[in-house]
Formats: C-alpha cells, sequence, structure tokens
C-alpha cells in the first residue's frame, strides 16, 4: 500500500472529500487502535497543519492522552474540567472560537486561540475525545464537525484491539 498522503488545496469541504477517502483506506483492514489512531492525527496534521491535533481516550475515569501530533500537552484531564472534560460530559462536539472566553480553558499551549472537541461515542458511552487546536480565533465550524465526527464514526474501537 502506498503510504503517502495526498495533499490538496481547496475549499474546507473539496479537503475533507479527498482526505476522508484516505483516512479510511489507512485504517481500514488494520485491528490495531493506536496505530489507527496515530495514522488519523497525521492524516490531519499533514493535511492541514492546525496546532494540535489529537486524542484523549477514557481510562479510570479520566481523560489520557492518546496518539497526536503538535507540541507536548497535558496527559490527564477529569470529567468536567477544560474543554475536552466538557464535552465528555456533556457528550457532544463543542467549538470554542476563542479559548480565552471558555471559562476552565487548559492551555496546553499558549499559542492555542480556538478549539474543537469531538466526543467518541460508542453505546451510549463518550469513550474519548478527538481534539483539535488552532493559532486563528473562530477558526473552527459547523463543517469541521461534521467532517470530524464522519472520521470518528468509522473508527473500530473494538476490545483488544
Ligand atoms: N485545551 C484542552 C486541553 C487539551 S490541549 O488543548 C491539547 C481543554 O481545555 O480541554
Amino acid at each position: 500500500m502506498a503510504e503517502d498522503l495526498k495533499i490538496i488545496e481547496g475549499s474546507k469541504e473539496q479537503i475533507y472529500l479527498s482526505l476522508i477517502p484516505q483516512i479510511k483506506g489507512l485504517i481500514d483492514g488494520e485491528s490495531d487502535l493506536v496505530a489507527n489512531l496515530a495514522n488519523i492525527t497525521a492524516a490531519l496534521k499533514e493535511q492541514f497543519n492546525w496546532l494540535w491535533v489529537g486524542f484523549y481516550l477514557v481510562k479510570n475515569d479520566e481523560l489520557v492522552l492518546a496518539p497526536f501530533q503538535g507540541p507536548v500537552a497535558c496527559t490527564r484531564i477529569k470529567k468536567g474540567r477544560g474543554v475536552c472534560g466538557t464535552a465528555w460530559q456533556s457528550a457532544t462536539t463543542l467549538i470554542v472560537d476563542d479559548v480565552e472566553k471558555f471559562p476552565g480553558h487548559i492551555a496546553c499551549s499558549s499559542l492555542s486561540r480556538s478549539e474543537i472537541v469531538v466526543p467518541i461515542i460508542r453505546n451510549n458511552e463518550v469513550i474519548g475525545v478527538l481534539d483539535v487546536d488552532s493559532e486563528s480565533l473562530g477558526h473552527f465550524d459547523e463543517a469541521d464537525q461534521r467532517f470530524l465526527e464522519e472520521i470518528i464514526s468509522g473508527i473500530s474501537f473494538a476490545p483488544g484491539s
């Protein structure tokens, strides 16, 4: 399998429509969860060059850092804390246009200005989140939400993976 990602220029929609089948190609047929999460973050980072993109997974009632691309980040987040812990608690995607206006925002990087956090829900339970940070204010919108939720829906979290 060729491992090169095809990077395109265009509208956000065009970019996601090019990227999503490539991500599916990368993870389909691979059962290892860490390998798949690692490749998804790498593909998103390579195409969008966001400041930070990565996963946190629920372990023993905390979010614990999982594969990511970007600067080092905080390792553990409690339910209800920060944007990630709030998305976990509410089981809804959060788009934060200005992180300084989000009460309790956890500043892993002082460069982060806006953020989107998409909860990963399986069997009606949040089992993790996808977190993306941008250096620009108001960077994320409903299109990002829709396409990132689609990417997440394609990840298999089968036991033992
Ligand atoms: N800003 C997040 C913390 C995680 S980092 O951005 C990677 C939050 O408030 O939950």
